[in-house]
C-alpha cells in the first residue's frame, strides 16, 4: 500500500543522543502523500529532505496547516509502541474539517507510522525520557492566492528524536491581553496558526522571566485555559482543577490520560472553569500546591511560579507531587512497563 525509497546514507552515527535539543534533528526519512483531483494518492516513505512549492501556495499565504504532536517509545525487550494513535488520528482529522482540509484515511495514517518506524527503530533509544517525537501535518500546496480552501494538499510524517522539551524551569504569566482563540475561532483545532500566535506575547514576558504565557478567556481574561504548548492543571489543597475542553481549547492526549488516571486513582479533580483570581487567592493563601502542564512534547512539566500583572509567585518544592505521580504513571504505561489497564498502547 506503501511505497518504500530508502536512503543510501544514515546520519544516525553523527547525531549526539545525549544532548537532544527538542524539534532540532530529524531521521533519515519522511512520508509524504498528495491530496490531488479529488483524492489522497499513494503515499510514500521517501529520503527526508527540502520540499518544493509553488510560492503561491496557500499555506503560505493562508496558513492553512494543521499537525499533530505522538511519541514512539522501545521497551527493555525492543518493542516499539505508540501511546493513543487512535486519538491523534481522530483529532488530526477534527483539525483538518476546521480548516476545510480533506479527511485522511485511516488505513494510510496507520500504515504510514508502521513502516516509518520499522525503518527508523534505531532512532528511538531506550530508558524513560527518550523516544522518537512524530509530526504528522497537513499543508495546502495548491498554488494561487484566491482565499479559497485549496484542491491540493500534502500529508506528512517527519521524525526526530527527543528528551526534555524544556531544558530547565518553567514559569508561566498568566494573560491580561492574550488568548488562544474566541468561542467559534480554531482554538481546538491543531491548527499552525494557533501555536505561530503565541510567539509574540512569550517573547513579550520572556522579558520578564517566565517561559510560558497561560491564555485566558478572549471575553474577560478572567478564566484561565491552556499554556502556550500545553494543558495546564492546578492543584489547591488535594483537588486537581483543569479548564474544560471547549471552542478554545486543545483537547489534549495527556490532560484527557491525567483526568482518567487522577480517577482510576481518587484524585479529587474537578473539570471546570479556573479563575486567576481563585489561582492568586489560594497561592496568597499556601494553598496553591502545584501548577503543571500536560502535553506530547512536555508531557508533565511542573511550573515553578506565576506571574499576574506586577505580582510574582512562587510555588513549592514538593516531595510527592501530583506532577511527578502522573509523569510516573503514563511513562511506567508508555514503556510498556505497567499494566495497560485503559487499552492505551499500541505495539508497532
Ligand atoms: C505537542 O505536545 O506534541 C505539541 O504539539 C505542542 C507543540 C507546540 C510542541
Amino acid at each position: 500500500m506503501i511505497e518504500i525509497k530508502k536512503s543510501p546514507t544514515s546520519k544516525i552515527d553523527k547525531t549526539n543522543f545525549d544532548n537532544l535539543v527538542f524539534g532540532q534533528v530529524f531521521t533519515d526519512h519522511m512520508m509524504e502523500c498528495d491530496y490531488k483531483n479529488g483524492e489522497w494518492q499513494k503515499p510514500v516513505i521517501k529520503p527526508y529532505g527540502p520540499l518544493s512549492l509553488d510560492p503561491s501556495a496557500r499555506v503560505f499565504h493562508y496558513g492553512q496547516a494543521v499537525f499533530e504532536g505522538m511519541k514512539a517509545y522501545k521497551d527493555k525487550d525492543d518493542k516499539i509502541w505508540l501511546f493513543r494513535p487512535e486519538e491523534n488520528f481522530n483529532r488530526i482529522n477534527r483539525s483538518s474539517e476546521r480548516l476545510a482540509i480533506p479527511e485522511f484515511p485511516k488505513e494510510y495514517f496507520f500504515n504510514a507510522l508502521v513502516e516509518l518506524l520499522k525503518l527508523e527503530k534505531d532512532w528511538i533509544k531506550k530508558g524513560f525520557g527518550n523516544s522518537l517525537y512524530l509530526r504528522p501535518f497537513v499543508i495546502a500546496t495548491e498554488p494561487g492566492v484566491s482565499a479559497s480552501a485549496a484542491k491540493e494538499y500534502k500529508f506528512m510524517i517527519i521524525c526526530s528524536p527527543a528528551q526534555a522539551y524544556y531544558s530547565g524551569e518553567v514559569r508561566v504569566k498568566f494573560s491580561e491581553k492574550y488568548s488562544r482563540a474566541a468561542d467559534g475561532g480554531v482554538g481546538y483545532a491543531k491548527a499552525a496558526g494557533n501555536y505561530g500566535a503565541q510567539f509574540y506575547p512569550t517573547n513579550l514576558v520572556k522579558e520578564e522571566g517566565f517561559q510560558q504565557i497561560i491564555w485566558t478567556d478572549a471575553n474577560s481574561h478572567e478564566y484561565l485555559e491552556e499554556a502556550g504548548t500545553m494543558n495546564i492543571f492546578f492543584r489547591i489543597g488535594d483537588k486537581l482543577i483543569t479548564a474544560p475542553t471547549n471552542d478554545r481549547i486543545l483537547d489534549g492526549v495527556t490532560r484527557k490520560s491525567v483526568i482518567a488516571l487522577a480517577k482510576e486513582n481518587n484524585i479529587d479533580i474537578e473539570i471546570r472553569r479556573v479563575s486567576v483570581q481563585e489561582v492568586i487567592e489560594a497561592a496568597e493563601n499556601n494553598e496553591l500546591m502545584e501548577i503543571f502542564g500536560s502535553g506530547t512534547a512536555t508531557v508533565i512539566n511542573p511550573v515553578a511560579g506565576f506571574g499576574h500583572k506586577d505580582k510574582k509567585f512562587e510555588l513549592p518544592k514538593l516531595e510527592n507531587s501530583y506532577a511527578s505521580f502522573f509523569k510516573d504513571k503514563l511513562m511506567k504505561i508508555q514503556y510498556n512497563e505497567a499494566e495497560d489497564k485503559f487499552g492505551w498502547r499500541y505495539e508497532v
